[in-house]
């Protein structure tokens, strides 16, 4: 693994705003057991065109960032991911979380882990989300490294709920205000 370029090194990946076109990738990423197998497993392809209504709602609202991965800037159509970030209630407090995903055949080449810098990166720009939390599975071992990586603090671990499930998680924390990343 140690040829394969790291975060900082694939600068080219960028991020655009989740559409209605997305619904393929949806069900790639949300109903595949490998991709869904840290997340409690593959959600029904039934329920898939209304998260993806909700989620452009929620983008085109502001309320969350939901962007998809361009792996290839020179083909905008080309897409290897997601990463999100959203507010959320826990113990009567808003809480900032970001997750992530990246598709089978762009895994492992640094695109995730650019992602979530680039996502991290905005919130800073932007002064918004204070406190992000990340809650990767404690098998996760990619996911966990880029926690690690990218200077997030390790808190500890949490039973996080995802689609109605409860899983075991290891809780990270990372205030882009302190980034010193251009
Ligand atoms: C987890 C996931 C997002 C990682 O994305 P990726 O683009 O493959 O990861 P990257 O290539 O950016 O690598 C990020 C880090 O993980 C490490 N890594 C990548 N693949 C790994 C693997 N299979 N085993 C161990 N470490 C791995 C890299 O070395 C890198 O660490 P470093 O910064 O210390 O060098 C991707 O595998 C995925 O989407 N998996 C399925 C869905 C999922 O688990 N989503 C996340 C829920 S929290």
């Amino acid at each position: 693994m140690s040829s394969r370029p790291t975060g900082e090194e694939t600068a080219d990946t960028a991020l655009r705003e989740v559409a209605v076109g997305d619904a393929d990738i949806y069900e790639r990423m949300f109903c595949d057991p490998a991709m869904m197998s840290h997340l409690g497993g593959p959600l029904p392809r039934s329920g898939i065109s209304a998260k993806l209504r909700h989620d452009i709602d929620e983008a085109t609202s502001g309320r969350a960032w939901i962007y998809m991965i361009q792996p290839s800037p020179g083909d905008p159509t080309v897409v290897g991911g997601n990463v999100v970030l959203w507010a959320h209630e826990s113990h009567g407090m808003s809480i900032s979380e970001i997750g992530w995903m990246v598709l089978p055949e762009f895994q492992g080449r640094g695109i995730g882990k650019a992602a979530v810098r680039l996502l991290l990166r905005r919130a800073r720009d932007a002064g918004r989300w204070g406190v992000v939390h990340a809650y990767p599975g404690v098998a996760n071992t990619a996911s966990n490294a880029i926690c690690r990586s990218l200077g997030f603090t390790l808190i500890g671990r949490h039973d996080a709920v995802f689609a109605g499930r409860s899983l075991p998680t290891n809780h990270w924390h990372i205030n882009p205000i302190n980034l010193t990343w251009r």
